[in-house]
């Protein structure tokens, strides 16, 4: 058999709705199995022998991994991969990986959009001039809030977390940031304790991951040691944020506003958030250009090659980094 025969064999899970640019290079390559959701009790017979492979842009999890038990590799479409199982992965000698790198400097450049839309009311002042407004009733209302001034702090100072600081530089703006790790050859401000960081600056940017360390992390004594000049800006995860105290402290004045690309649970936004007119809100598209959905849909396809042609991959995520293939 060739290589590329041996590759055609394999069959790879693709769930639910994928990138149309990864299911065509699957269908290309491999043997592309679809299902409607990554859900154990949708999986057949024939998936339970032959998958070796799964392409997701959804969670996997432990129970999904124990349905087939073939699966040799994950490979997620993004970043973040707090919806993986990866301790479970781990354990089962399952490979997983993800798409860094290639969506940095969009997700960077998406927070700075956000953070400008939330600080100066810019999608309002849109509404204003397309509804006649303008000229009905003159000119839009200044802003309230400037980013002249303010003193910024990233949580999660990782690829992105130091993207978008390196934008922020150029704006004049201090940086300072928390990460459990102090950055070796970083000069901005590190604070060991996300309170610190909230006290010490007026607008908090969260890029933080998902996952049990991080849940709900920006809570009310956060929010307060933000201050009352406050804007919080999460491009991370939802999950990082308890979203009922962010929408009171919202209501009554303990920060200024919030702009906000991630929900804790998408696509349901919570009502009180969409009611409030000083949060900024935008249906995650951090990442979601044609240009950089492709480079992340093909380092997926990427990995998935590399693993069942060379028996390594990528970009696997450090908790799974020591699995090796299966003879
Ligand atoms: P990364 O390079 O791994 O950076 C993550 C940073 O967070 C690291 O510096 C890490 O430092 C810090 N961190 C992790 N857990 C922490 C904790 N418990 N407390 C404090 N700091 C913590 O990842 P990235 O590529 O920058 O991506 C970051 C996240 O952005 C992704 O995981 C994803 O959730 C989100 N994201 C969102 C979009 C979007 O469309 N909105 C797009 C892409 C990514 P330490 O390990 O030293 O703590
Ligand atoms: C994507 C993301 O929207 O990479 C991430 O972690 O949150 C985004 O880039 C998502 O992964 C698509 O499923």
């Amino acid at each position: 058999m060739t290589k590329a025969e041996q590759l055609g064999a394999v069959a790879i899970l693709v769930p639910a709705d994928f990138s149309d640019h990864a299911v065509a290079r699957i269908d290309r390559t491999f043997n592309r199995i679809g299902i409607e959701r990554a859900d154990p009790a949708l999986v057949t017979d024939e998936m339970r022998r032959a998958v070796r492979g799964i392409a997701s842009f959804a969670g996997i999890s432990a129970a999904m991994m124990d349905a087939l038990p073939k699966l040799e590799l994950i490979a997620s479409f993004g970043v973040g991969y707090d919806s993986v199982d990866v301790g479970h992965a781990a354990a089962k000698n399952i490979m997983v990986t993800n798409t860094p790198d290639v969506l940095t400097e969009e997700v960077a450049d998406t927070a700075i959009g956000l953070l400008i839309n939330t600080v100066r009311d810019l999608p309002r002042a849109e509404t204003w001039l397309r509804d006649g407004s303008w000229a009905k009733k003159g000119n839009y209302p200044l802003s309230r809030l400037t980013l002249r001034a303010r003193r910024v702090g990233i949580f999660g100072m990782g690829r992105i977390g130091q993207a978008i600081a390196r934008r922020l530089e150029a704006f004049g703006l201090p940086i300072a940031y928390h990460n459990r790790r102090r950055v070796e050859g970083l000069s901005y401000q590190y604070h060991d304790t996300l309170k610190g960081l909230a006290e010490a600056v007026d607008t908090l940017i969260s890029v933080a991951p998902g996952g049990a360390s991080t849940q709900k992390a920006v809570n009310a004594e956060i929010l307060s040691a933000l201050g009352a000049n406050g804007v919080f800006v999460n491009i991370g995860r939802g999950s990082t944020v308890d979203e009922a105290a962010l929408a009171a402290a919202l209501a009554d004045g303990t920060i200024a506003a919030a702009g906000l690309d991630v929900f804790a649970d998408e696509p349901n936004v919570p009502k009180a958030l969409l009611g409030l007119p000083n949060a900024s809100l935008l249906p995650h598209v951090g990442s979601a250009s044609e240009h950089t959905r492709r480079a992340m849909a093909d380092l997926c396809v990427d990995n998935l090659v590399s693993w069942f042609s060379d028996r390594r991959p990528l970009t696997p995520v450090p908790e799974t980094a020591h699995v090796k293939a299966r003879p």
